[in-house]
């Protein structure tokens, strides 16, 4: 992290050279990766080089599917990392999501140079909805030392949370069924 630009820039340089090049992106290069700034900076670009983007599993997803079936109804996906946005709209995001009882999946909760944000989060829910909502925390997703929490929205910050971790909030349909953590998608039963 940090330097996104100039490997982008260093990748594209070589490939305009007529070389073979891949970047690579945990998860889907898509979805707060790097398929974005590699296609705004090919554009800018006088000599043209074709890119092709390879789809891959979201850490979203790969969380999901671990806590159960919580993103079965509509949901918004909000990254809480306010280095390339400003908090304020992160905020105006989190208040919307809220309100419009959306399932919520956030990346980027915690690093250690960003610590609040997480806690303002979890302020912005408790105004809408109850202490027991269900809320999933997924550390190092199909990784080595992975982490399934499942959790409220009370006590979601008692858990461990950092860089690799992601949080699904659910919405007022979400319920607990043993270990996992499922939002109704409407059918009659
Ligand atoms: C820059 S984003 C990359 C997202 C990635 N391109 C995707 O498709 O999920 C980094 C954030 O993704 C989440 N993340 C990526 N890999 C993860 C994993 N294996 N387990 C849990 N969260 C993960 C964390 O929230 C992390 O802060």
């Amino acid at each position: 992290m940090g330097e996104e630009r100039q490997r982008c820039t260093a990748a594209l340089e070589e490939a305009a050279k007529g070389k073979v090049v891949s970047i690579v992106s945990s998860g889907d290069p898509g979805v707060y990766g790097m398929a974005g700034l590699i296609l705004e900076l090919a554009d800018n670009m006088e000599q043209k080089v074709e890119v092709e983007i390879i789809p891959g599993v979201p850490a979203s997803c790969a969380a999901s599917a671990l806590l159960g079936a919580p993103v079965m109804h509509d949901h918004a996906v909000i990254s809480l990392s306010d280095l390339l946005t400003p908090w304020e709209l992160i905020e105006k995001r989190i208040r919307l999501a809220a309100e419009g009882d959306m399932v919520t999946i956030l990346y980027n909760p915690k690093s250690s140079q960003r610590t609040w944000q997480i806690e303002k989060t979890q302020h912005l829910f408790m105004e809408k909805n109850p202490p027991g909502l269900p809320v999933g925390i997924v550390k190092d997703a199909d990784r080595e030392g992975q982490q399934v929490i499942l959790t409220t929205l009370a006590d979601m910050l008692d858990h461990p949370i950092d860089m690799t971790t992601i949080i699904i909030i659910g919405n007022s349909t979400t319920f607990v069924s043993g270990k996992f953590m499922v939002t109704r998608r409407g059918y009659k039963l």
